[in-house]
């Protein structure tokens, strides 16, 4: 007994000394990481079907001396797979992916329903989508078919299933992404779109008198008596009702225009190919949420545009995604230094596609792949980013690639089975997303921006944040902030309340808790059904024409755009910020409170607070909430993740600035990518070092 105390002290020891000592999370099959090959992989969108054969080869053989490890192909190449209706032609892709395989790459093979073949729109005018001007898209760009219409549907699935009937047990090929960048505007806004709209009201709403009293119709007018009058919201001036339930009916199209083809993939495909979509961060075209149910992982495509690489925009962006399905994820497209389609297509400095890519996987992902290989000499991408010239050999990038496909080879074993496991939430909700951007009161209000904010603080703090749906299982974290849940209904807030029971540490931010799941204005002051919880409420929300100050337990600072008067109700809540002089309304009036909740604590912030206040609160939170903090002290500029999993945690420094950063380490470590060894870490510019704790 005694010897089991001792043995137990000096583990405890070990972990104080060692600074890094975390839980190390269950993580069983990852299916992002590929049986039998490397753990973190480098890709490269490949079009053989642009080029004459006889290249192939050259391109493959430049690629394996690159460690590129898998392509994507075919997401475009319909019309060389379909010719002519009902005549595919695979052979080519088949040599393609064989050739590949030769030379060690795996293939993920896109549906190419994103462009669909001349002899289709022709022959079936009604496939094109019409835009919510009115006007039917033409042949000769992309994304012109209409995801709503069945005939398009019918097409899409043939071709879908012909392909995973040929491709479904092709040892070479280990997933599909369906279509490409699935987006809002790419609805079809006709006649049979709005009558799908229309039953999918009534199958929710069952009668018109539930959703006349739900959307407060009698406003303006609106009563309908009829289904079939109820319109696609165009414009900016709808009813808020009509305006959440067409989002919503847009996500339901895209998941079902997804469904009629991931169905025939997983009915005749190997289990082991997974399926996956390729998604534009925080485009919120669609809830991600519910579209990423059906694929076996998330993926997106990471472009900066103009300008260069933001660590905590990009990091949120990867975080966002790894969310939607709380599992690693596919950096499935990201810029080879420059995209042809921003304002300024500036290069990223050297080192700086390296940085993140190694960003990338430290935020979760297991492939970063680089769109494109190479420009088709002719069509709309010309002056796209590539890995070779128009001539066939390597641009100067190709060694910063070769370079990242090397370093993820000589540590992949080490990524085996690891994930990021954060103890902070932070929740996002398309639902109060669409509900803020559709009546923002002030214009500079920045929903993302906000999110970005609360991140930026305790993302400084900790190690990882995790951003999730609302809804996602919450018992784990420490920490759930709740930037600016607007929508809030019922099922939500006892979700919420039953994870402060239990002894959470819930924060919101402005505006959170004044709307029902209709996106009407719920009948109890903000933040709704949390009040009573936080034994206080919102007695006004003013727009601000200024910043002013306000000050308390983080401090002094500043408001910027939006302040909420709040109001402490229950003796036990306590006032922490109050508003300084401003507009006579606010002054000296409660900015933040809080209170203590069952086991838990719930705190509102009504105030959108500048950097340095935002700062301090998250700094309140990592420490009443008790959230272990990052085990290493960076300098500006310099990030540090972890991963962890399979008995080990993987630490990545990351030196996302032009200049010498050094690091300090809280005892000596090997270096796993400069293979020095110490605990004085130098990064130089763009500069990255991976070291390990555990087996
Ligand atoms: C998107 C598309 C690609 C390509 C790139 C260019 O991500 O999915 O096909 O057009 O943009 O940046």
């Amino acid at each position: 007994m005694k010897q089991l105390w001792w043995f137990r002290f000096v583990l405890f020891l070990s972990f104080l000394l060692t600074g890094f000592a975390q839980t190390t999370p269950n993580t069983t099959a990852i299916p992002t990481q590929l049986p039998g090959r490397d753990a973190i992989l480098v890709g490269t969108d490949w079009y053989p079907e642009q080029w004459p054969e006889s290249r192939w080869e050259e391109d493959l053989r430049l690629m394996e001396a690159a460690n590129i490890k898998v392509v994507r192909l075919a997401e475009f190449a319909w019309s060389s797979m379909e010719p002519s209706e009902g005549h595919y032609d695979f052979n080519w892709l088949d040599r393609a992916i064989n050739l590949a395989a030769k030379h060690r790459i795996a293939s993920v093979v896109g549906t190419p329903t994103g462009g669909p073949p001349a002899w289709l729109t022709q022959q079936h005018p009604d496939t094109l989508r019409i835009d919510e001007n009115g006007r039917r898209a033409v042949h000769g760009n992309r994304a012109h078919g209409s995801v709503n219409s069945p005939v398009y549907r019918d097409y899409c699935r043939k071709i879908a299933e012909a392909m995973a009937v040929h491709f479904g047990h092709n040892p070479n090929v280990v997933g599909w992404q369906i279509d490409n960048e699935y987006g809002y505007a790419l609805m079809s806004f006709d006649d049979y779109t709005r009558k799908q709209f229309q039953d999918w009201l009534q199958s929710k709403y069952k009668t018109l008198d539930n959703l006349n009293t739900l959307w407060t119709s009698t406003y303006w007018s609106q009563t309908y008596d009829r289904w079939d009058q109820i319109p696609i919201p165009v414009g900016d001036s709808n009813n808020p009702g009509l305006v959440l339930e067409w989002r919503r009916f847009v996500t339901d199209t895209w998941n079902d225009y997804q469904k009629n083809q991931i169905d025939v993939i997983r009915a005749h495909a190997d289990p082991r190919q997974f399926v996956t979509g390729n998604f534009m961060g925080f485009f919120d075209g669609f809830d991600h949420y519910k579209i990423s149910e059906p694929l076996t992982f998330a993926s997106w495509d990471d472009y900066v545009g103009t300008g260069h690489v933001d660590p905590f925009s990009n990091g949120l962006t990867h975080d966002l995604t790894r969310g939607f399905k709380r599992s690693n994820f596919w950096v499935i497209e990201t810029q080879p230094g420059a995209v042809n389609w921003a304002g300024v297509n500036n290069f990223l400095n050297r080192g700086e596609v390296r940085a993140m890519a190694w960003q990338a996987i430290a935020h979760g992902a297991d492939d970063v792949s680089y769109w494109q290989w190479r420009s088709a000499l002719n069509g709309q991408e010309e002056y796209h980013g590539t890995l070779v010239g128009p001539d066939g050999t390597p641009v100067p990038l190709y060694d910063e690639i070769a370079q990242i496909g090397r370093e993820f080879s000589s540590v992949q074993d080490l990524f085996r089975g690891t994930t990021v496991v954060s103890q902070v939430a932070l929740l996002h909700s398309y639902d109060s997303r669409w509900a803020i951007q559709f009546q923002k009161h002030n214009d500079k209000y920045d929903d993302v921006g906000l999110l970005k904010s609360y991140y930026t603080s305790l993302r400084k703090l900790t190690d990882s944040v995790d951003v999730i749906s609302p809804y996602a299982p919450l018992d784990h974290y420490k920490l759930v902030v709740a930037p600016d849940l607007n929508v809030l209904p019922k099922d939500l807030a006892d979700h919420l309340l039953e994870y402060v029971r239990n002894g959470g540490f819930l924060v919101l931010g402005p505006r959170s808790g004044m709307k029902d799941d209709s996106n009407g204005l719920l009948p109890q002051r903000q933040p709704g059904y949390l009040g009573e919880a936080l034994g206080g409420r919102v007695e006004q929300y003013y727009a601000l024409e200024k910043d002013f100050p306000l000050s308390g337990a983080w401090g002094d600072g500043q408001v910027k755009v939006w302040a909420e008067q709040l109001k402490t109700l229950a003796p036990n809540a306590e006032v922490l910020m109050k508003y300084g002089p401003s507009n006579g309304w606010l002054d000296g009036k409660p900015a933040a409170i809080t209170r203590t909740y069952g086991k838990g604590r719930i705190t509102y912030i009504g105030a959108v607070l500048d950097d340095k206040l935002m700062a301090t609160a998250g700094e309140w939170m990592i420490k009443n909430s008790a959230v272990t903090r990052a085990p290493i002290a960076t300098p500006d500029g310099v990030e540090v993740s972890r991963r962890s999993g399979d008995g080990k945690q993987v630490f990545l420094l990351i030196n996302f600035t032009q200049e010498n950063r050094n690091v300090t380490l809280p005892r000596p470590m090997k270096l796993l990518l400069t293979g020095k060894e110490g605990s004085a870490v130098n990064l130089p510019p763009y500069g990255v070092e991976v070291f390990v704790e555990g087996k």
